[in-house]
């Protein structure tokens, strides 16, 4: 076994992206979402491939949750991952499973709900700590919100998973889908991430992006890409992008994750795909250089809300 550096991974394979820091430990700027893998549940042996080619191409930083195909995901990474491959797995809590409904999935946001979200975690991904958790906050970006006692304060969230980082359940804490002014009451509580929906054609978060390169906290934007869900502004849909990936010969979802990379320092990746082809194309960004005039023309596209439902 090789051991970790800034320049490769525990499994020796160089970084793509680059190294960046999360939670105290290097990881690749380019990490993977495994959300899509619910996708392959008629398929387990091609998603444990996938875990598997995503670990050989480098990526040691890996989001999850229990809600995604509840317990199906995390299933396929406790028996795909192992501890010499030096993955960071990230999890989240403050939704719960909720098979069978429209959309599968109940906020979960009371301090007793966290605790059980990370019982559920530990056990589904049999580990005896989780390197990072996300309390997913319900107050912004798309998807659901809360109501009537599922309403609870954030100090009152961080007070549990601050007692959960002391017992040694969870590595370090990240925040999810939060505000300007949820983040700045968080941030005495230490956090290694926030993950709010981001991309290039959805940047109403750029003031809770500065904070967080400002507190050196990275920023792992999710849907990326502008996510699977009808609705949601796609970046491949953007005449800009378009242009650029032609003229650089990548493909559209390449460039909006390039432009992600360039955007600031502290961006960690976690673009979620369910087929091998688009996995290596994502590592693959990596390696894109944009020059000052594509660059100039992909900040020049107006961004678009994505504070919408899903289902
Ligand atoms: N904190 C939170 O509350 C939260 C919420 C949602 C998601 N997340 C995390 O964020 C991750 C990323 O979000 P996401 O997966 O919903 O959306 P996304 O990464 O923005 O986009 C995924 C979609 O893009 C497609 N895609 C991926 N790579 C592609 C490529 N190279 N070329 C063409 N199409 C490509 C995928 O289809 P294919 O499968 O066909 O490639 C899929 O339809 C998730 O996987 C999850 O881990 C976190």
């Amino acid at each position: 076994m090789t051991s970790a550096s800034p320049r490769t991974t525990a499994t020796g394979a160089p970084r793509p992206g680059g190294p960046g820091l999360l939670a105290g430990h290097t990881v690749s700027r380019i990490g993977y979402g495994a959300m899509q893998l619910e996708r392959l549940r008629d398929d387990r042996g091609t998603a444990l491939a996938m875990l598997r080619r995503a670990v050989e191409l480098g990526i040691d930083h890996i989001d999850t949750a229990q809600f995604y195909g509840n317990g199906f995901v995390n299933g396929l990474l406790r028996e795909a991952i192992h501890p010499e491959d030096g993955v960071v797995i990230a999890t989240k809590v403050g939704a719960a499973p909720d098979p069978g409904a429209p959309t599968p999935l109940r906020p979960a946001q009371r301090p007793e709900e966290l605790r059980a979200g990370v019982e559920d975690n530990l056990a589904s991904l049999g580990l005896d700590q989780i390197p990072l958790v996300n309390l997913r906050r319900l107050d912004t970006g798309p998807g659901l919100r809360a109501e009537g006692d599922q309403v609870v304060d954030i100090d009152d969230q961080l007070a549990v998973m601050v007692a959960m980082r002391e017992e040694g359940k969870i590595g370090a804490i990240g925040l999810s889908s939060v505000t300007l002014e949820g983040l700045r009451r968080a941030i005495p509580a230490g956090l290694a991430c926030v993950q709010n929906a981001y991309s290039l054609v959805a940047r109403d978060d750029e003031d809770i992006l500065e904070l967080c390169t400002a507190e050196q906290i990275a920023w792992v934007p999710y849907f990326p890409l502008g996510s699977a869900f009808p609705g949601l502004p796609k970046v491949t849909d953007e005449p800009a992008v378009q242009n650029a990936a032609r003229a650089l010969d990548a493909t559209d979802s390449q460039i909006g994750l390039a432009w992600l990379l360039h955007h600031a320092p502290n961006v960690l990746l976690i673009p979620g795909t369910a087929t091998a082809e688009h996995l290596e194309a994502n590592v693959a960004a990596a390696a894109i250089d944009l020059d000052e005039a594509t660059l100039t023309a992909l900040d020049a596209v107006p961004t678009r809300s994505t504070d919408i439902p899903l289902n």
